[in-house]
């Protein structure tokens, strides 16, 4: 579905992503770790059109992506989320998930994951759509209040649904648990467990190890490159891994 080859990207005179190649299949969930200024979030500006690469390829579903506008690409059936989750505030939380339906340009409708079919302005329809994935995510008993008034957690599932909303074949989440409590992590868990039974594909980024106990595969970058890939079991194994994401010792 997706495929990475040789990416990189320059700001000045700091290579933020290196030659990196990267690919996810339909149905998998991919998982991407590193320690701060890695290049994670640059990697995810880079597929979502956000940054233009500086060398190397993007490929989804067979075509390249390079160059078209992060519209166009959201269009084509790429949703993420954001690490600083921009909510409408003062929206409710069914709203905010009402309002990303219309996101997606009418032009290049697919087969999606919710199915929503061409009457998709039809207002109703968002309506029960947007039910639909609250309900996924556990935030139905929520969906009236304003999204500013949510804990950390919900805002976090906010950000997921809304990106579900613009009915995304490939889910790109940025932190999915970062900030969030104990309890928190346990429900999104959970919520990443149903995506994922539900057959959508993701590629996420995550501090926090506890995600590579669901995900196929995991890419680790250090400054920009990619150091190693595989599944937790062989990253366990890899002095290169231990020594840049635990630190020596
Ligand atoms: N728009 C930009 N202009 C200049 N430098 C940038 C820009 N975006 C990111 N960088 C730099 O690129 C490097 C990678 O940043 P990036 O945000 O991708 O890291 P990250 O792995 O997501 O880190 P974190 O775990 O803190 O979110 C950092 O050194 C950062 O300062
Ligand atoms: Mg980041």
């Amino acid at each position: 579905m997706l495929r990475i080859r040789d990416l990189s990207k320059d700001f000045g005179g700091l290579r933020a992503i290196s030659g990196v190649s990267i690919a996810v299949g339909e149905g998998e969930m991919v998982g991407i770790i590193g320690p701060n200024g890695a290049g994670k979030s640059t990697l995810f500006n880079l597929i979502t059109g956000n940054l233009r690469p500086t060398a190397g390829r993007i490929e989804f579903m067979g075509s390249s992506i390079v160059g078209k506008k992060p519209h166009a690409i959201a269009g084509i059936g790429i949703g993420r989320t954001f690490q600083l989750n921009p909510l409408f505030a003062e929206f409710t939380v069914l709203e905010n998930v009402q309002a990303s339906f219309f996101l997606k340009p009418k032009s290049s409708l697919i087969a999606t994951f919710f199915g929503l079919p061409s009457y998709r302005r039809n207002e109703a329809i968002v309506t029960r759509k947007a039910q639909e994935i609250l309900e996924l995510l556990g935030l139905d008993d929520v969906k009236d209040e304003p999204a500013k008034s949510l804990p950390q957690g919900h805002q976090k599932l906010l950000g997921i649904a809304r990106a579900l909303a613009t009915q995304p074949r490939l889910l790109l989440l940025d932190e999915p648990l970062g900030g969030l409590s104990r309890t928190e992590i346990d429900s999104t868990m959970q919520v990443l467990q149903e995506l994922r039974t539900r057959g959508m594909t993701i590629l996420l980024v995550e501090h926090n190890m506890i995600v590579m106990d669901i995900v196929d595969r995991i890419h680790v970058l250090d400054f920009g490159c990619q150091i190693a890939s595989g599944t937790m079991a062989e990253l366990r194994r890899n002095p290169a891994v231990i020594e840049a994401y635990f630190g020596a010792g």
